[in-house]
């Protein structure tokens, strides 16, 4: 998909460029600047640099350069549109929806959508409330799920009736039409007639509100086993799952110590009831980076809560990977005798999950729990297993003190001598850093080897023009000024005048956008060019930046410099007009104008 040309800049201008790539680098300021070991090719003194005040970050080793979406490209291995998604969706910005089928943009505004949801939540909870129409609902809240009515409003949750219509004729009635309803997601759309229909029919539902208390999508259970199980709401110009999370509109208010994460809508509900109100849950989705951020905006630390099964637990293993990726405190809660939280909290009561909560294990602790219930100790090869897996499991960690601590407590449930295990974690990690190493100097070969030159290879052939070419861009870059000088003509450069393919592309590139409606931007060269190129391009704006000579005159003087390199080439290759114009340059044909 194609962005509008202001909606990449919106989403530049939400992005701090600094907080972005303060996630993947360690950053230190040095004046206007930021500085860190660039993450894209190996090097032990910082030559990757972050400016905010440009939008924009360079790598004087590797010169990979660009704006914040050339960055995600590389970092996360994207293309220009899908990074802007990624950039926009940490901004919170709702994507242009696509093309409809008529080619023709859908026009329902996320206010729109909120407006739709909130009246829908309304109608939902008054069918909840209405003794006959909601009794099934009612019945299912208050009796199989034990709620109560202050909790039931506090969520306010609702029932959507058995019908195809009664949800829609009512937001008719309200002024809103099919398409709004269909965007929105509270109706599907006909088959044969296009019309909309009742998208939630015969369900409880939970409506999700985002922290400035919209309401932006409906999760609907079924009150039976029939499948499936839960509808929710797919995207729409104000949803995005992987942006929310069940509940945080309460739990961000009591969170700073740390939060739960749960599975489902009736746990947190069920947590919540019983006072723990920092329990939130992800929309049905398994936790991803962008959730990560989420919890590491409100608190320090998270204790997984996942249901007890086998899915469960794999799931909190990846969960716990996920958030200790982001720098979070992470534990994991192990419930016995419950299959998940809302179970728990019911048979046992409250205290006896908060005594749970205090005990969760960090994530050593439980994989050491994991790894133990799976080996039978009494079994010379069991035990074996078990250590060597132990030992894989410490030597991951980076914090030799955390590692000490671990092996200790590994040692003693294994009822092996500490030495033994230490000599085995030294030796893994050996390994590991030294494959490590390899791999480094592998990539770094690689790099060395790509800059002979593959993003502008006729630059080996004729290196002075190649140079000439990239003052020039540098300078087009640098100043508007200069660009409009060479689109009204004042300044004679074009396309011919440039004698490597690559620069020629730039130049075009430029000089389009620059006869575009919104002038010339960096950012939206990205659309054409890959992220390494980017940062070829980059590299001339900020090699021309370092010098101090940029005026007028050293630009007429770039131009002049480039042209004659062409004519010359041009003339040597037996082009007669430009060889007549070579000679009217050149200092030969000067010197007889002087002794005439
Ligand atoms: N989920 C979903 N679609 C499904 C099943 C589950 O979207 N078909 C999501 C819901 O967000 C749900 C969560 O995954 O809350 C956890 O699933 P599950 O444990 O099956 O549901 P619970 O809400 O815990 O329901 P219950 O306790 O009634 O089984
Ligand atoms: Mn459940």
């Amino acid at each position: 998909m194609r962005f509008p040309e202001n909606f990449v800049q919106e989403v530049l201008d939400r992005t701090d460029i600094e907080e972005l790539i303060g996630r993947y680098v360690t950053l230190k300021r040095t004046g206007s600047n930021l500085v860190g070991l660039c993450p894209f090719h190996s090097e032990k003194t910082p030559s990757f640099t972050v400016t905010p005040s440009k939008n924009m970050f360079f790598c004087f080793g590797c010169h990979a350069g660009g704006t914040a979406i050339t960055f995600v490209q590389k970092a996360e291995n994207l293309d220009f549109a899908d990074a802007v998604a990624f950039l926009a969706d940490r901004a919170g910005l709702p994507l242009p929806r696509e093309m409809g089928e008529g080619g023709r943009e859908s026009g329902v505004s996320r206010k729109r959508v909120l407006e739709a949801n909130l009246e829908a939540a309304k109608f939902f909870r008054a069918c909840l409330f209405d003794p006959e129409i909601g009794r099934a609902g009612m019945d299912y809240f208050k009796g199989t799920r034990g709620l109560t009515e202050a909790t039931i409003k506090h969520f306010g949750l609702g029932f959507a009736p058995n019908t195809f219509g009664s949800l829609t004729d009512y937001l008719h009635k309200k002024g809103f039409t099919d398409e709004e309803l269909q965007v929105a997601f509270l109706c599907g759309k006909s088959q044969k007639t296009g019309r909309a229909y009742d998208y939630f029919r015969n369900r409880v539902i939970f409506p999700i509100i985002d922290t400035s208390g919209n309401i932006v999508a409906f999760g609907g259970r079924v009150l039976d086993d029939s499948k499936p199980k839960y509808l929710n709401t797919s995207d729409t110009p104000a949803f995005k799952k992987s942006n929310h999370l069940f509940a945080l509109n309460y739990a961000r208010h009591c969170c700073a110590e740390r939060m739960i994460l749960c599975e489902g809508y009736m746990d947190v509900i069920a947590l919540h009831a019983a006072g723990f109100e920092f329990a939130v849950a992800t929309l049905g989705t398994a936790i991803t980076p962008n959730h990560a951020r989420i919890f590491s905006k409100y608190t320090k630390k998270v204790v997984i809560s996942y249901d007890s099964d086998e899915a469960g637990q794999n799931a909190a293993n990846k969960a716990m990977r996920v958030l200790g990726d982001v720098g979070m405190e992470v534990r994991v809660l192990r419930m016995d005798g419950a299959k998940d939280p809302d179970e728990y909290i019911r048979k046992f009561g409250a205290d006896r999950f908060r005594r749970l909560l205090d005990e969760s294990r960090t994530g050593f602790e439980y994989k050491l729990e994991n790894i133990l219930a799976k080996h039978d100790l009494s079994v010379g090869q069991e035990k074996i297993r078990a250590s060597s897996e132990l030992c894989e499991a410490v030597a991951a960690y980076p914090s030799p003190v955390e590692r000490e601590v671990y092996l200790s407590e590994a040692a003693k449930r294994l009822e092996l001598p500490a030495e033994v295990l230490r000599n085995n974690v030294d030796r893994i990690r050996r390994k590991q850093q030294s494959e490590f190493r390899a791999k480094q100097s592998r990539e770094a070969q690689a790099t060395v080897k790509n800059f002979g030159d593959r993003i502008n290879p006729e630059s080996a052939k004729d290196p002075k023009a190649a140079a000439a070419e990239e003052n020039v861009i540098g300078l087009l870059l640098m100043f508007e000024e200069y660009r409009r000088e060479v689109a009204a003509g004042r300044i004679e450069l074009a396309a011919e005048d440039f004698v490597t393919a690559f620069h020629r592309r730039v130049f075009e590139a430029i000089m389009r956008q620059q006869a575009g409606e919104d002038g010339f931007r960096f950012a939206m060269l990205g659309e054409e060019f890959t992220p390494d190129e980017m940062g070829r391009i980059r590299k001339m704006e900020v090699a021309r930046r370092e010098l101090t000579e940029n005026g007028p005159s050293v630009f007429r003087s770039t131009v002049e410099t480039l042209r004659n390199i062409r004519n010359e080439n041009r003339a040597k290759e037996g082009d007669l007009q430009s060889r007549l114009e070579y000679l009217r340059k050149s200092k030969l044909h000067k010197g007889k104008e002087q002794s005439e």
